[in-house]
């Protein structure tokens, strides 16, 4: 048991209170391991008796028409050796290294994730590692480089028949590490990147009008270009991120963003998914068609329920859309945190009148851009923004901000949302607020929580909150669906974030993981008792990760595991019905308590 993982464990916030998953199917050939005295069942690895012999990985490489690879890192070119072979570079290591800090980049590679935390720090490209050892750490050992739903049947498929642990892989961005994995075998689905729009969906299911179906690899920002090129134009609820995958972790977790307070999750809007199941069989999920199934793919986790090939999603009219920023920078504390205070209470008022808000609180900053006004104009955005900025003027709080409209909310998104980077190694929180919290503890939201996430050193260091005001239940139809009913209240998301080196001791990760779990990210549970955590943004030591993430319907999400995933083809961390499944080693091996 690693460090971590026994760290909480000693504080009895390891395991949570759900049914443990059956032990439907017993893996026959599944190693024994005995592990800080308790027994696994663990995957196959490649010391193991039951690793499939090269002649079986070179005919899956033909079944896949020769898209198998040996993961090699990408930064091995900055190392003299990986794996006995001669793999140093100069020109590819600089371009490596040149290109490591950018999503666009890491999101086109095979197998890299994104926050380095989770490949175990491993074979990073540094210009200056020739001597330095290259080592596999927390990356898969293959990947296809799937070019057809056929491949991805047969990458499922094989994993499945010889107990091989199984990543998905589509963008590697994955907060949580849930798209790299020790040992597995990895299913890169990037090139799926099909796209088409209808003016008239016409079922299965009960929505006539416009929809988009796009494959498992597209990416939110081109979707968004697509949707812009349409006549008339349309939109598409995704991320304000541009690089994340629609299909992928995104839409399987609830997927918010700069429309959803308009239009709804973008787990709410989807009409149909193609899917690879655990048993390989190749279906569709819809309101008539394996409906359970659709019902859970809405929200219930990244790699949950099988893999993706694609989705459709309703599309919606494009509408003029305002944008502001506003930014606080003063080391007058006092001043800071009240003008912190009057933009954050605001958040009901925000959602209220559609709006969705990014902005960066760190240190004694607050850089709030954008304001995302649909339909409206600078007039109106300006209208609804004047009590925050009275308030701000009757508390003498220094700030600056400005306002504009745009044709089209893609020209918003183009011209005020910012590529984030990529390539460095921190822990990962959250919480979501809903209407009722920021009403009754909005202040305390402020001053026991942000205070605290970005207010004092302490073990773990650095660390800031990325805030949503967002609000995907404000005004909408209800949809049935997997994610928190709390979302329907929601008001508020903040990531909280924790930077702590990859290659920190071991014991160094666990305290701060112990700070975000039990001083930061308890501040956020404690200051809002109507709240809830997201899946895709949240700790992976939430306590009671089964309620925070899902609530009531988590028990419908564990039964719809039991009944398409029974022998845990499929695995990511704090997905329902991963209860007693842990990886043991430090975050190495896969393996399945008995
Ligand atoms: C900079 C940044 C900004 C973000 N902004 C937003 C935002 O605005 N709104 C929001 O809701 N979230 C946001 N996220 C979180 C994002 O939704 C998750 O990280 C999501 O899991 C990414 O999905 P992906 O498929 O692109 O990434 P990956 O890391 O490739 O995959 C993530 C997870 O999804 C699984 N997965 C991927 N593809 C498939 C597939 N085809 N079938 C089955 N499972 C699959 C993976 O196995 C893994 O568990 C952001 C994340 C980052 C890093
Ligand atoms: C799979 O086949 C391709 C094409 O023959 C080859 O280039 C590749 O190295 C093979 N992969 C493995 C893991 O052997
Ligand atoms: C992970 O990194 C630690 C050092 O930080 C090392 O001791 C350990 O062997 C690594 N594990 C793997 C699987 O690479
Ligand atoms: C949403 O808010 C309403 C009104 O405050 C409340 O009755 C309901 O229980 C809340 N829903 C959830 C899931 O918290």
């Amino acid at each position: 048991m690693g460090a971590l993982t026994g760290f909480l464990l000693f504080l009895g916030l390891h395991f949570a209170s759900a049914t443990p998953l059956a032990l439907t199917e017993r893996q026959s050939n599944a190693p024994l391991v005995t592990w800080n005295g308790r027994q696994y069942q663990c995957k196959c690895y490649k010391t193991d008796a039951c690793w499939p012999a090269t002649s079986v990985w070179s005919a899956l490489n033909t079944t896949v028409g020769g898209n198998l690879k040996k993961v090699v890192p990408v930064g091995a070119t900055c190392y003299s050796s990986f794996e006995g072979r001669n793999t140093y570079n100069q020109q590819q290591c600089s371009t490596a290294n040149s290109n490591w800090a950018k999503e666009d980049w890491q999101a086109d590679q095979e197998v890299t994730n994104m926050w380095t935390f989770w490949t175990n720090n491993t074979c990073n490209p540094n210009i200056n590692a020739r001597n330095q050892v290259c080592t596999i750490g927390h990356l898969p050992e293959y990947v296809i480089m799937a070019k057809t739903k056929e491949h991805i049947k047969a990458g499922v498929d094989f994993a499945r028949t010889n107990n091989i642990r199984l990543i998905i892989r589509n963008t590697g961005h994955d907060f949580m590490g849930r798209s790299t994995g020790f040992g597995a075998l990895a299913i890169n689905t990037h090139s799926f990147k099909s796209v088409n729009f209808v003016q008239n969906y016409a079922g299965p299911g009960t929505y006539k009008g416009t929809a988009v179906t796009v494959g498992a690899g597209i990416q939110v920002r081109e979707l968004y270009r697509l949707a812009n090129q349409q006549s008339p134009k349309v939109v598409v609820v995704g991320g304000e991120c541009p690089t994340v995958g629609l299909a992928g972790g995104y839409i399987q977790g609830g997927g918010h963003g700069p429309m959803a307070t308009y239009y709804g999750m973008a787990a709410d809007n989807a009409l149909n998914f193609e899917v690879v199941t655990a048993a390989g069989d190749i279906i569709n999920a819809n309101e008539v068609d394996n409906p359970d199934l659709f019902w859970g793919l809405k929200g219930g986790g990244p790699s949950t329920f099988g893999a993706i090939i694609s989705v459709t999603v309703k599309t919606f009219p494009e509408v003029p859309t305002a944008g502001a920023t506003l930014s606080i920078n003063t080391q007058d504390q006092n001043k800071f945190w009240q003008g912190v205070t009057a933009f954050h209470n605001l958040a009901n008022h925000y959602v209220e009148n559609g709006m969705f808000v990014y902005y960066e609180l760190s240190g004694m900053s607050l850089t709030v851009q954008p304001f995302v006004g649909p339909n409206m104009n600078k007039a109106k955005i300006d209208e609804v923004l004047k009590p925050l900025f009275d308030k701000l003027r009757s508390l003498n709080v220094p700030f600056q901000s400005s306002s504009r409209d745009f044709p089209t909310f893609f020209d918003l998104y183009t011209a005020m949302f910012q590529d984030e980077g990529a390539g460095f190694s921190g822990l990962v929180g959250g919480r979501m607020f809903t209407r009722q919290d920021i009403a009754q503890n909005g202040d305390r939201i402020v001053n026991n929580g942000y205070k605290t996430v970005v207010g004092g050193g302490g073990a773990g260091g650095f660390s800031v909150i990325i805030g949503h005001i967002v609000g995907p239940g404000t005004g909408l139809p209800t949809v049935d669906n997997a994610i928190h009913p709390a979302w329907r209240n929601a008001s508020s998301f903040s990531i909280t974030m924790v930077n702590v080196e990859g290659n920190a001791p071991l014991s160094q990760k666990a305290q701060a993981q112990d700070r975000l779990t039990n001083v930061i990210d308890k501040a956020l549970r404690d200051a809002s008792p109507n709240g809830a955590a997201y899946v895709n943004e949240g700790n992976l030591e939430e306590p009671n990760w089964q309620q925070a993430f899902w609530g009531s319907n988590y028990p419908r999400l564990l039964e719809l595991r039991k009944k398409w995933d029974p022998a845990g083809v499929f695995y990511a961390r704090t997905t329902p019905g991963t209860e007693d499944w842990e990886t043991i080693e430090s975050g190495s091996r896969l393996c399945k308590r008995i």
